[in-house]
């Protein structure tokens, strides 16, 4: 959103992310510098290197894509999603921003499958459980990726903020991410805890992966799965987030391994 003010160039520190498109937030008031305008093209070089073409959703067109978790989906995020496009739904919680929220578990995604429609689409609302695949898994091993502790400060509100006070925590979570030395745009992980009926024991935590909307439509896959697949990729082993630590490159700070070690959870540090 660039626009004119008495003569000078000045970027609204307002929503950053439309339509695919990035924008720099300039929240010092000092307008379109040298230095923010470099800062600017660097982000966008980072958004570009990070595309793979959608091709249909033929898997076989993807020599070498990669399997990477599941997600509840509403009908209209599905419907836009298998055809190549992007959605950002604003109406469901989004504690770490806007994004396509994935677990590793199956179980859990069935179980979001239902909660979102109490949370945002109502009780008849279609929806699917989803597996999600990477068009290019050389690609996605090579996306900045962060694991974060599970504090509230981190986090937004959206459902009680509006939209500028939403996308300003976006902003303050992309400078901690950064001091902890992971560049815009990466994948967010987190321990998330744990809520009545999860298919989970009392009081453990698990896994949640936070795709931004640049990142799903750079390199995302979407497959709405039948009731009968869902129940079978339950009844089998699933491969844990926090396993992939290493293979998939996740920056995992001090504070992360603090939360991990809080919560009595012995992930293996390399
Ligand atoms: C791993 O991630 C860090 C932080 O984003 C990055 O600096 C580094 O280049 C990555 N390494 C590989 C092998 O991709």
């Amino acid at each position: 959103m660039l626009g004119m003010l008495r003569g000078h160039v000045y970027i609204r520190a307002f929503v950053f992310i439309l339509a695919g498109v990035t924008f720099q937030v300039s929240r010092d008031q000092a307008g379109l510098t040298w230095e923010n305008y470099q800062q600017g093209i660097e982000l966008w070089r980072r958004c570009k290197r990070i595309r793979s073409p959608y091709l249909g959703q033929d898997l076989e067109l993807y020599p070498k894509k990669k399997f990477i978790g599941y997600a509840g989906m509403d009908q209209a995020t599905v419907d836009l999603l298998t055809k190549g496009k992007s959605r950002i739904d604003m109406k469901e919680s989004a504690r770490w921003g806007y994004a396509m929220y994935i677990t590793d578990n199956p179980a859990m995604a069935k179980f979001f499958s239902e909660w979102i429609k109490a949370d945002a689409f109502g009780a008849n609302a279609k929806t699917y459980v989803c597996a999600l695949w990477a068009r290019d898994g050389d690609l996605f091993n090579s996306i900045g990726k962060i694991w974060v502790p599970e504090l509230g400060d981190l986090q937004t509100d959206n459902k009680h903020w509006d939209k500028a006070k939403t996308a300003w925590s976006q902003e303050d979570r992309d400078r901690r991410v950064a001091h902890w030395g992971v560049k815009t745009p990466y994948i967010l992980f987190s321990r998330h805890h744990w809520m009545e009926d999860m298919p989970i024991p009392k009081n453990t935590r698990w896994n949640e992966m936070v795709v931004y909307p640049q990142i799903q439509d750079a390199m995302f896959l979407t497959y709405p799965m039948t009731h009968h697949q869902n129940e079978e990729k339950i009844k089998k082993a699933y491969v844990p987030f926090d396993q992939q630590i290493k293979t998939w490159n996740i920056t995992v700070p001090d504070e992360t391994w603090q939360d991990f070690k809080k919560h009595g959870e012995h992930f293996i540090k390399l």
